[in-house]
């Protein structure tokens, strides 16, 4: 189950956004606020302040939440207060009355309670929940927008109840203050939230902006498409065929399930899990058929239904019972029919129309015939969101370097005695050889770690698999901490190292391991060989550190903080032009063959890292597309993550 704080002043547009976003994902929805206006709302109908009698009238008349986004109320016993509680009355006493202890720490029970009963996920607003409420959030936001901004909104929603503008200001900073500023659980960002200004975002904007980091950091689940049908029909091939060579067994289900298997698929940009089902079949006395077990629940879960037949062999009166089942589920079904490998197999095929289930789609799972037009088609049922859960929100960090720099080291200075290697993984993708770590406050799931034993012996093998378990490593992450051995020269393979990194565009921290080894000669030669070899990622944070005695452990975390916010930083386009039509100004692309190429516009077409589009009249030296690399950087930042910048030609603007 997936929780996203949403935490931010009034009028900062956390309950659209919110519910935008839980309506577009299908999760549960939770505005913590109207709890805080609801215990207002008792509160002023028994005209008492005291906490005491709040709770005890609270005892006899509790509060719910209806956690529908698109009808979210508030009921007070059996009444629904949703409008009440947003009177002049109750807003101008809510701060006062959320201030108290007692009624904050009586409201977080029912806060966790509503939290805990979502299914797939939830999207809780309100000034703690990042902070208080769940600090183990998936993703933490933290909305704000000018004061100005907001009160304009604000203004808006009340419509005729407003006062003004300018009132509606001084009373939205009144509030601020008092919600900043109280002992208990003030109103403030998580030290893991992602800063989202709306100052200048369309509601639209906003909630894509948050749907981009729910996507980057998969957190919205994936589709499921089931392959059912009879044993021996052909699914396992056919779903080797999807995988290509990348087969990645992803996990094998104890208990009922045993037979279903997921792999993870992707195809046309969409990531997908395809699961495997071992087949059904009928009774042993032949008479009664029976959908089996692991059908069944692959039906339920799945978000896509593939039925495969074996088109030589044609459907079977059992095959009408697993038709029927995959009738009620009422999610779309795709025929398939298989081992059609040549024309004069299709001609044959078509009498499978008489199944009843829509035009069958002919492919041959051996050789391959027809598995692009079906994942085509595939990929066009698949939803946006799916029921597949495939991450848990834990920051993913890949630790790699040459052997014998003290990878493991690191992981045991940073981990304690606590290293747990992740095997809790039922139903997801999850790799049972991540292993997640506590350090700096946050967890972190650090990925492939198989390759790090605890004894050094390292890879004695050829460096064909180093290599490998690298990429692996580095496909699975979102930052990589690359280990340097400080007291000796940087190699070859060091530098390597970084370059894939770079290359994979994930977030970087060097970190310069063995530092108690280095003495003043030593550093003096480094210097000269970070100026040298690390030029190409000036931008990388490095570390220095000490495994062994775990000098400077507490310098990672902070270092993997900023890499990976930097990462996921998206620039406002409007800033982003401003900017450029400044750097233009002054310093304009260099002429070629008699012509200046034109700067249109730019923008940020991706995250993830940060990739800027710029659109010109023509072709831009290198060099000054370094130099617009440079000036970004020292605008906007990016510490710790490589950059993207394209120039896309155009011939007049307007195109
Ligand atoms: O989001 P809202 O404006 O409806 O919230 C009303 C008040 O409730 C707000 O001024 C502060 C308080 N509140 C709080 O203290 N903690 C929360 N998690 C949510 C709201």
């Amino acid at each position: 189950m997936i929780v996203v704080a949403l935490d931010g002043p009034s009028g900062s547009g956390k309950s659209s956004t919110s519910k935008g976003i839980a309506i577009r994902a299908g999760w549960n929805y939770l505005d913590t606020g109207a709890l805080y206006r609801a215990i207002t709302y008792i509160a002023l109908s028994i005209k008492s302040e005291s906490h005491q009698n709040i709770l005890h009238e609270l005892a006899s008349r509790p509060i719910s939440f209806s956690a529908d986004p698109k009808d979210p109320k508030v009921f007070v016993g059996d009444t629904d207060i949703s409008v009440e509680i947003r009177s002049h009355e109750v807003t101008s006493h809510v701060s006062i009355i959320s201030a108290i202890p007692e009624i904050r720490a009586e409201l977080l029970k029912l806060q966790r309670e509503i939290i805990e009963s979502a299914q797939h996920g939830i999207v809780v607003e309100g000034r703690d929940i990042g902070t208080v409420v769940c600090p183990d959030a998936a993703l933490k936001i933290f909305l704000t927008a000018d004061i100005g901004a907001r009160a304009i909104r604000r203004d808006a929603e009340l419509a005729g109840a407003s006062r003004g503008v300018e009132e509606v200001g001084t009373s939205l900073s009144e509030r601020d203050r008092i919600d900043s500023t109280r002992a208990v659980s003030p109103l403030e960002p998580a030290f893991d939230a992602v800063h989202v200004d709306s100052t200048e975002l369309s509601l639209d904007e906003t909630i894509d902006r948050i749907w981009e980091l729910l996507k980057e950091r998969s957190l919205l689940g994936l589709p499921i498409v089931a392959m059912l049908g009879r044993p021996n029909v052909g699914k396992s091939t056919l779903i080797n065929r999807f995988l290509g060579r990348r087969e990645a067994i992803v996990e094998d289900t104890p208990g009922v399930t045993r037979d279903r298997i997921q792999y993870e698929c992707e195809w046309g940009n969409r990531r997908f899990i395809i699961m495997d089902t071992g087949g059904w079949e009928s009774k042993p006395d032949g008479i009664s058929v029976q959908v089996s077990a692991s059908a069944e629940i692959a039906m339920q879960e799945a978000d896509v239904l593939c039925f495969v037949v074996d088109s030589q062999v044609g459907a079977l009166d059992e095959d009408d019972v697993l038709v029927q089942e995959l009738r009620k589920a009422k999610k779309p079904i795709l025929l398939i029919a298989n081992k059609v490998d040549g024309d004069s197999d299709e001609a044959d095929a078509h009498s499978l129309w008489n199944i009843g289930l829509g035009e069958p789609h002919f492919v041959s799972a051996l050789h391959g015939r027809g598995s692009g037009d079906l994942l085509d088609s595939i990929v066009k049922l698949l939803p946006e969101v799916g029921n597949a859960q495939v991450h848990d929100g834990y920051r993913r960090i890949a630790l790699i370097g040459r052997p014998n720099v003290g990878k493991s080291s690191l992981l045991n200075a940073l981990a304690g005695e606590d290293r747990a290697i992740v095997d809790d993984a039922a139903g997801t993708t999850r790799d049972p050889i991540d292993e997640l770590i506590d350090f700096g406050g946050s967890t972190w799931r650090f990925v492939d770690t198989a390759g790090l034993k605890k004894r050094a012996h390292q890879a004695s093998g050829t460096d064909y698999y180093a290599t490998l378990r690298t990429e692996t490593a580095l496909e699975r992450c979102e930052c990589a901490v690359v280990v340097l051995d400080a007291s000796v020269p940087i190699s070859e393979q060091d530098l390597r190292i970084i370059t894939m990194v770079e290359e994979a565009g994930k977030a970087l921290v060097i970190v310069m391991n063995k530092w108690d080894l280095v003495d003043e000669d030593r550093r003096d030669q480094l210097d000269k060989e970070i100026e040298r070899h690390l030029d190409q990622v000036e931008w990388a944070q490095r570390v220095n550190v000490a495994a062994k005695t775990g000098w400077h452990r507490d310098r990672l975390a902070p270092a993997l903080r900023t890499a990976l916010d930097s990462w996921e930083r998206r620039v406002p386009t409007s800033k982003l032009n401003s900017f450029l039509g400044a750097l233009i100004g002054a310093t304009p692309p260099p002429v070629r063959g008699g012509k200046q190429p034109k700067i249109f516009y730019a923008t940020q077409a991706g995250i993830a890292p940060p990739k800027f589009v710029i659109f010109s009249s023509g072709w831009i030296e290198p060099s000054y597309r370094r130099f617009i690399e440079r000036r970004l950087r020292e605008e906007f930042g990016f510490a710790g993550t490589p950059i993207v910048v394209a120039v896309r030609v155009k011939e007049r603007e307007n195109e």
